[in-house]
């Protein structure tokens, strides 16, 4: 893998920290992104102590077109022609709709769902200008398939159900061209992003409720996730493409009617 340059996006911290981290023991080149540069200083650091044979992080917000292409400049003049990308910047904002504000659905939608876009069109161009397959992986949720029981999560889940389509017109646009794109489902998993904003009592009557209606029984660790997105990524998955790949824990398996 010493030869494979991979792109973190929102590898600040929960899930894309762990794929940058498997990633670099797996001997991929990593360039991490996030808006905070301490933590992708951070994380590349700790890449780098893993044995990634380069690691660089790289402040850079997702909604802003020209930073995505000045963040990708300085990746490849670095580490080298991308070959791989985890399109994976997300936030939430839950509110039931009569009580979101535009500003808080646009700010969903730019983060997940343009976020996503420019970087994918970012990586498409490299990986088109340097002639080599690649492979995409963008970060789907079972919020793309299903309502979430605990209410309020409409800018979210319209942002992720338009991730899951831009994947499979991506992958189908692009296979021509040896690239493949694909999507990983996560299940709730423990993130910063899943406690945001709760008080230590409120995270762990979540973590009860959430634990109870989970069939595995329990929240995924990041490495999880990270683990099938590293396979996503993977010569194995060579024949994968337009594919979700649900690490869920068994919640869209589940139909939340208790009769
Ligand atoms: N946790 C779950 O249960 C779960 C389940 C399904 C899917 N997911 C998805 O998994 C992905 C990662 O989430 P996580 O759970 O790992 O949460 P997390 O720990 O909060 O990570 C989110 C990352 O995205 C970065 N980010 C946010 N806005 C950004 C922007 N505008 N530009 C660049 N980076 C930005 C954050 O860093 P900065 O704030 O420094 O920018 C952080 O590094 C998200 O797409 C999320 O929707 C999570």
């Amino acid at each position: 893998m010493t030869d494979s340059v991979l792109l973190v996006t929102g590898g600040g911290s929960g899930i894309g920290r762990a794929v940058a981290l498997l990633a670099a023991k797996s001997g991929f080149r990593v360039a991490v992104l996030a808006r905070s540069a301490d933590s992708v200083r951070g994380v590349a650091d700790e890449a780098s102590r893993l044995g990634a044979p380069k690691a660089v992080g790289i402040a850079c917000d997702v909604t802003s077109e020209e930073a995505v292409v000045a963040a990708f400049d300085v990746a490849e003049e670095r580490l080298g022609p991308l070959s791989a990308l985890f399109a994976n910047a997300g936030i939430e904002q839950p509110r039931l709709a009569h009580e979101l504000s535009l500003e808080m659905w646009n700010a969903v939608i730019a983060t997940n769902l343009t976020g996503t876009f420019l970087t994918c069109r970012q990586a498409l161009r490299c990986m088109l200008k340097s002639g080599r397959r690649g492979s995409l992986v963008l970060c789907s949720s079972p919020a793309s398939f299903a309502a979430f029981s605990g209410g309020g999560a409409s800018s979210y889940s319209a942002s992720k159900g338009g991730i899951s389509s831009l994947m499979r017109t991506l992958a189908v646009d692009y296979a021509k061209y040896g690239i493949r794109v694909n999507a990983v489902v996560p299940g709730a998993t423990d993130t910063p992003l899943t406690w945001a904003g709760l008080s230590r009592d409120q995270k762990d009557a979540l973590r009860r409720t959430l634990s109870e209606e989970i069939p595995l029984g329990r929240l995924a660790d990041p490495e999880e996730p990270a683990e099938a997105v590293l396979w996503l990524l993977s010569e194995q998955a060579r024949y994968v493409t337009g594919s979700h790949l649900v690490c869920d824990g068994g919640i869209l398996a589940k139909a939340s009617i208790s009769a």
